[in-house]
C-alpha cells in the first residue's frame, strides 16, 4: 500500500531547533527540525503517555519529561528506559516548502 503524504505545517512554521504538535485525526504528531532536516514522531510515551515534544532534544535525542526516557527520534528506537519499547516514528517530506508526514 503506498502511504498518504499529508501537509502538517510549512518549513516557516517550524525553524531550525523548534519543534510543532499535530491533531491528524486520533494521532498527536510532534515534528521536530534539526539543523533543517524533519523528523516526525507519535507525541506520546509509550511508558505512560508522557508529551515527548515538551521534553529536551540533544540532537535526535528526545528525552520524556515525565520520567526521562530516550528515544531517537530518527527512528523512534527507544534508548533508555523506563520506556519499554519503541515510540512510532513517521516518514516525513518537504514539497514546496509544506512538510508532510505518512501515517502509514
Ligand atoms: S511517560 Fe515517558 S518515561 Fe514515563
Amino acid at each position: 500500500m503506498v502511504a498518504e503524504f499529508l501537509t502538517v505545517a510549512t518549513t516557516d512554521d517550524i525553524p531550525v531547533g523548534d519543534r510543532v504538535v499535530v491533531e491528524l485525526g486520533r494521532h498527536w504528531v510532534a515534528i521536530f527540525n534539526v539543523d533543517g532536516k524533519y523528523y516526525a514522531i507519535e507525541d506520546v510515551c509509550p511508558h505512560d503517555d508522557g508529551p515527548l515534544a515538551e521534553g529536551e532534544l540533544d540532537g535526535c535525542v528526545i528525552e520524556c519529561p515525565r520520567h526521562g526516557a530516550k528515544f531517537d527520534i530518527s527512528s523512534g528506537k527507544l534508548l533508555a528506559p523506563p520506556a519499554l519499547v519503541d515510540v512510532p516514528a513517521y516518514p516525513v517530506r518537504v514539497e514546496g516548502g509544506e512538510i508532510q508526514i505518512a501515517l502509514r
